[in-house]
């Protein structure tokens, strides 16, 4: 059987997640894709970033969502992994991956790094330009997909209203 890990912060995710994930499930058995709980990283979504992941995927049949901490290579072992997949959006994620995948062989020389071009189409998004344009209130339904487009816009205007309430801005 075919196991491949794809690593993430999916804070939140993205279509271009979305588009590796689809592309990487048609390439082997089962697909987990992980979700960092990352101590240095304080994310704007924290268990809800698994469950939005759930609710995305939930009609891709080899897909299975969790959250893991510590090394990448000791999650990819625990679950029997025998790849970890990553997106490559332009050639400034190069230097960065070739040195994580690097590490990482180092570490489990039984495990490879497979990079898949991230589709043109999102080669320019991120999950930091969807928050900032959920910030503003952008429309940000061209970035993420369409089931947590209102969870990303309203967890933006909850805290709005919390900056506004403590700036005096509401009345
Ligand atoms: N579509 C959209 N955005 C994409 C993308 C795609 N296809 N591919 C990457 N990105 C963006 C993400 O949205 C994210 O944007 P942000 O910085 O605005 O949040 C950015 O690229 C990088 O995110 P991500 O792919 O989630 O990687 P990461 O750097 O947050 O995490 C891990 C990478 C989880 C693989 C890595 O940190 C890890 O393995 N950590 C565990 C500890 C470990 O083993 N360390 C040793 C390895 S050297």
């Amino acid at each position: 059987m075919k196991k491949a890990i794809y690593p993430g912060s999916f804070d939140p995710v993205t279509l271009g997640h979305l588009d590796i994930i689809k592309r990487s499930a048609a390439l082997v058995d089962h697909l987990i894709v992980g979700v960092l709980n990352n101590s240095t990283k304080t994310p704007l979504f924290s268990d809800e970033r698994v469950n939005m992941l759930k609710e995305v995927t939930k009609d891709i049949p080899n897909v299975e969502i969790l959250s893991f901490s510590g090394l990448l290579v000791d999650f990819a072992r625990e679950h029997n992994v025998q790849a970890i997949i990553r997106g490559l959006r332009a050639v400034t994620d190069f230097e960065y991956e070739l040195a994580m995948s690097q590490t990482n062989r180092v570490a489990a020389p039984d495990i490879d790094t497979i990079f898949l071009n991230t589709s043109l189409k999102y080669a320019y998004l991120s999950s930091s330009i969807v928050k900032e344009m959920a910030m503003y209130g952008g429309d940000i339904s061209k970035f993420v997909p369409e089931s947590i487009v209102d969870i990303v816009r309203e967890r933006y205007s909850s805290s709005y209203n919390i900056k506004a309430n403590e700036n005096g801005d509401i009345k």
